[in-house]
């Protein structure tokens, strides 16, 4: 089994601050490292960005309870990757088939924005979740930061794996990896990412994993 961070790890010493700050202002937030969510053996696992302010910062789970949480687990839904309702809170009793959730950076950055040694700070834990997860077929990156840091959590050189949407790698001889723009409000109100083209990355990933 891998290591999340512990709800009081100080690597990144800003983000601590600002976590600890947020105690005080939102004591009824989660306000500390959001651990990984879903099916103990997973096939694929989606790597977000980093836990929302008023979504996984405030419920405790990635990507629940904002506007990235309702696209990506529409898509789980969609694709047979989740069992019950999704109801943007950590006790909505939802369940994950086959597939994880986690985040590059475990912690609520400043803004949304890690900055480049918090990432690196924070890489350790996703190279030891991958290595530890014998059952992993498919790593589904969700925007460049993610994809990047993922790449350089397998030892990879990034130059040799560009993001891009719906760009598909061979890692580590049968595992793939998948990247797709985030499901940000941002991107999908700008129409750079559609639901469509986000749901077909997903079909795309069930097809490989022959489910
Ligand atoms: N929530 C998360 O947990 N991660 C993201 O990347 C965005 C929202």
């Amino acid at each position: 089994m891998f290591q999340e961070p512990h709800r009081d790890c100080d690597k990144c010493p800003r983000l601590r601050s600002f976590l600890l700050g947020l105690r005080e202002t939102h004591p009824d937030y989660y306000n500390a490292p959001v651990p990984s969510f879903g099916d103990p053996e997973p096939e694929l696992l989606i790597v977000g960005l980093a836990p929302g302010m008023h979504g996984a910062n405030r419920t405790g789970r990635p990507f629940t309870g904002d506007w990235a949480g309702d696209l990506l687990y529409a898509a789980l839904e969609k694709h047979n990757f989740s069992k019950g309702q999704y109801g943007a809170s950590i006790d909505d009793g939802l369940t994950l088939n086959k597939a994880m959730i986690t985040n590059a950076v475990r912690c609520l950055p400043p803004q949304n924005k890690p900055v480049g040694a918090e990432a690196a700070a924070c890489r350790p834990f996703l190279t030891d979740q991958i290595a530890s997860l014998n059952s992993l077929k498919v790593i589904l990156t969700l925007g460049k930061i993610s994809h990047d840091n993922t790449v350089r959590a397998l030892g990879l050189r990034l130059k040799d794996y560009p993001f891009g949407h719906h760009k598909v790698y061979e890692i580590q001889g049968d595992r793939r990896i998948y990247s797709s723009y985030h499901c940000s409000r941002y991107n999908t109100n700008t129409r750079r990412l559609t639901e469509e083209m986000f749901f077909e990355v997903f079909a795309d990933i069930r097809k490989f994993l022959s489910l």
